[in-house]
């Protein structure tokens, strides 16, 4: 019996959905017979016109195939095969230390139909065998603008870069634009990925306490007074890993001081919000300072290693350069393969189910976890957990790892050499499913209620 009132939109497509979630979840094997569509149209209450387009558009999608006079069948995906390792549980580990987008078998399908679609794409093919831009296509950009759109994000094409993902865009801002031995400012607690960029590019870099609120607008100016940092990192609708949110007034302080000093502003929003959820852009507040990263790898697919940079354009031709310096270009190929992606209603489908399938894990560790000090946003695809007294977080990941469930403690966001706070990170959106999540949380519960180990060292 498919569970199609999680699905919003068209019954059809709710039941074809439905399908492919209980193929993901093992539910049904490659080979089961689907019921004869009266009895699910009878048992769901819909018309049997409607199951008929659902287990069509299920076969659209390459699920199940029909066989006239016998039925409709589970087919043995091979994309499906190519996801469930992605995601397995190895050895009983659920694995909750990557933030990761909820697995679904829409991602595999739509990369393998983008495949197959344009394999005899002239323009494609043209495009993959040539040099071309380091800014990337006009094509191209105009087609992720069109995108960033719709999600909310107001960019014009001319202002973007296409980049080999969100972290390639860090590392080109900081290599481009700052030299070796300036001062980069972040959050103290932040994205490992932008500290390692930073030492990368031999840069010097200063975290700034922060609160419910976000980055401490007093400490990053008394920091401005005794030495202005070159560029602020932020990921302001939502801290990795700390979830916090920059305030609205706050961003208004924030644009005033980096104009006071000359600081360039680099955003980070890849940890991706739906756009009720997000606050003012800093690239709308002050355009002339901001550099904006996006990246498609948490709402389509993390290989894909595509993501976009907007730029003041004074900046765009000094950035072109460092991706010229670095790879000439990022393979047209793969940014075609994401545009016949996006183009696709199944990527808005795609995103609707991950809006609401993290909200409903959130909903879950609110739950599971009552109690503690959580941070959290509401379809964050990451749980903060403050540690209550006397429990130290290396100790429960190491204890967590051997129960099964892997998370990360505070240690590798620390900016500099403050020491790390008593506190884990649970990526809720890298469980296999809910039931998985349900279990690993229970976990995570029943450690926190036991006591310290006796210590070994004198
Ligand atoms: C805040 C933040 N920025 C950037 C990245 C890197 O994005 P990409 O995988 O596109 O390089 C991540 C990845 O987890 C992230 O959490």
């Amino acid at each position: 019996m498919p569970h199609i009132d999680s699905h919003s939109g068209p019954r059809y497509r709710a039941i074809a959905l439905a399908i492919g979630e209980a193929i993901q979840r093992g539910e049904l094997v490659p080979g089961t017979r689907l019921p004869p569509q009266r009895h699910l149209a009878d048992a769901l209450g819909v018309t049997v016109g409607t199951v008929t387009r659902g287990y069509a558009e299920a076969e659209h999608r390459g699920w199940v195939t029909a066989r006239v006079g016998s039925g409709t069948y589970v087919k043995p995906l091979q994309a499906r095969h190519v996801f469930d390792t992605l995601h397995e549980r190895e050895n009983g580990l659920t694995d909750l230390s990557l933030s990761l987008p909820p697995p679904h078998p829409l991602r595999a399908q739509a990369l393998s139909t983008a495949l197959q679609a344009l394999s005899s794409e002239p323009d494609v093919l043209k495009r993959g065998i040539t040099y071309s831009g380091a800014q990337g296509s006009e094509h191209h950009r105009q087609l992720l603008a069109r995108w960033l759109g719709r999600l909310g994000m107001a960019l014009a094409a001319d202002e973007l870069l296409v980049t080999q993902g969100g972290q390639h865009a860090i590392s080109l801002v900081l290599s481009t634009l700052l030299r070796p031995g300036e001062l980069v400012a972040a959050d103290a607690l932040t994205y490992p990925g932008a500290i390692s960029a930073a030492q990368q590019a031999h840069l010097k870099m200063v975290g700034i306490p922060f609160d419910q609120e976000g980055m401490s607008m007093a400490a990053l100016e008394a920091q401005c007074a005794r030495q202005p940092p070159r560029l602020i990192y932020l990921t302001p609708d939502q801290n990795n890993p700390t979830g916090t949110c920059l305030s609205e007034e706050r961003r208004t302080q924030l644009v005033a001081l980096a104009r006071r000093y000359d600081i360039w502003l680099l955003e980070d929003g890849v940890q991706y919000l739906p756009v009720e959820q997000r606050g003012t852009p800093l690239y709308q507040l002050a355009p002339e300072r901001t550099l904006f990263v996006f990246s498609t790898a948490k709402v389509l697919a993390g290989g894909l290693r595509i993501g976009v940079l907007r730029a003041p354009p004074a900046l765009l031709e000094r950035l072109a350069a460092g991706v010229r310096a670095q790879s000439w270009m990022v393979p047209p190929l793969m940014v075609d393969i994401v545009c016949h992606w996006i183009a696709q209603p199944a990527a808005s489908e795609l995103l609707a189910w991950q809006t609401g399938e993290l909200t409903a894990r959130q909903t879950l560790a609110e739950q599971l976890l009552a109690g503690y000090a959580l941070g959290r946003r509401p379809s964050g695809s990451n749980v903060w957990l403050a540690l209550p007294e006397g429990v130290r977080a290396l100790e429960l990941c190491t204890r967590l790892q051997q129960e099964g469930v892997k998370v990360e403690s505070a240690e590798p966001f620390c900016v500099g050499s403050a020491p790390a706070p008593q506190a884990i990170r649970i990526c809720i959106g890298a469980a296999p499913d809910q039931t998985a999540l349900v279990s690993a949380l229970n976990t995570v519960r029943a450690s926190l209620a036991q006591p310290p180990l006796a210590t070994t060292t004198v």
